[in-house]
């Protein structure tokens, strides 16, 4: 058997660097159809992480928010039609998706739309994606989540521009637990970027850090999708409680029991778990530090660009004492 690998368990070598401030490197990056990002970070379509307020805001910040598909039509192309600039939308595979698909295209001026299920390697995503690329030239195709070199390919080939790859290693999933199933995150990007495909690949799930956003890119991610870093902001959708004198708000999985009652009144499989997170004020301010996270670890592998980056980044697998000095541990010792 192959052993694979999450974030944790890797660290990038430093290398000699010619940068001399962090202003000199770009870390933006483009996802066909004339979308331009200035930061490579897309919020996940989850009902505790992107309405219209964070899509708004994310945009402002040179990123993507995609609105997610939790409600009615109505109600999400209300949402969506309160965005400014790039306007990203999530639908399914069952149901009302193609009505939802028109309406976001046709009404609600959408630049991508996400096909959003938890096992994309499926045959309701192939006829979703080909009915899709049928009816929509322009639009931009998202579509996940997958584990595979193949399922990445075959995605690809039925028409997505764009391809979560992650199952199972995001922060409030359960999937693994429940089913067994599920490739640890770091080897999921691994994978799937040997593809030869056009298709930008997108690290889904698990990433908790700036420094995890900076493996995934060394490890052949084009952008990252990101749910717990951006829930809890102000921009996040939901109210914000106090415990013990602290501000928190709700984040959820989507595949848990509180979402499933909330969007469709009663649950089955559940895949996810509901928790809190401290409330982390404007998002501006939690993309700007990982901005400047990124950015730092672009220069100490020396590159310039995000490419520059790929070409240079060296992994390294690292041991769980490795593990554990690579985590602040003062806390352990006094
Ligand atoms: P992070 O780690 O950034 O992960 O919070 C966000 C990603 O988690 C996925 N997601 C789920 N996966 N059950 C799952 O197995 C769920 O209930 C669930 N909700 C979200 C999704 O890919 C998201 O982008």
């Amino acid at each position: 058997m192959k052993k694979n690998y999450s974030y944790d368990d890797v660290l990038l070598v430093p290398q000699f660097s010619d940068i001399e401030s962090r202003k000199e490197i770009d870390i933006s990056a483009s996802m066909g159809n004339h979308i331009y990002l200035s930061t490579p970070i897309i919020s996940a379509p989850m009902d505790t992480v992107t309405n219209q307020h964070m899509a708004s805001a994310l945009n402002e910040c040179g990123a993507l928010g995609v609105i997610h598909r939790y409600n009615t039509i109505q109600e999400q192309l209300n949402s969506v039609r309160g965005v400014n600039v790039y306007r990203a939308a999530a639908i399914g595979t069952t149901g009302d998706w193609q009505e939802r698909a028109m309406a976001l295209v046709n009404d609600g001026n959408v630049n991508a739309l996400c096909v959003d299920i938890a096992h994309g390697h499926h045959v309701l995503m192939k006829r979703a994606l080909e009915w899709l690329r049928d009816n929509f030239d322009n639009t931009h195709i998202m579509a996940g989540n997958v584990a595979t070199l193949k399922a990445f390919d075959d995605l690809s080939d039925w028409g997505a521009d764009s391809i979560r790859v992650g199952i199972g290693g995001g922060s409030t999933c359960s999937t693994r637990i429940i089913t067994g199933h599920g490739v640890p995150s770091l080897s999921c990007v691994l994978e799937c970027a040997k593809s030869d495909r056009d298709a930008i690949l997108i690290a889904d799930g698990g990433i908790k850090s700036s420094g995890d956003i900076v493996k995934a890119l060394a490890a052949g991610a084009d952008v990252v999708m990101v749910g717990s870093l951006l829930a809890g902001c102000v921009e996040s959708p939901g109210e914000v409680f106090h415990r013990g004198g602290l501000p928190y708000k709700t984040y959820r999985g989507m595949s848990s029991v509180e979402s499933q009652i909330d969007w469709r009144g009663h649950y089955s499989s559940i895949e996810g778990v509901s928790h809190v997170v401290p409330f982390k004020g404007r998002v501006a301010e939690v993309i700007d530090k990982l901005n400047n996270g990124i950015r730092s670890g672009l220069s100490y592998s020396g590159a310039r660009n995000i490419m520059d980056f790929q070409t240079r980044a060296r992994l390294i697998i690292q041991t769980s004492a490795g593990s554990y000095e690579s985590g602040t541990h003062i806390k352990d010792r006094f």
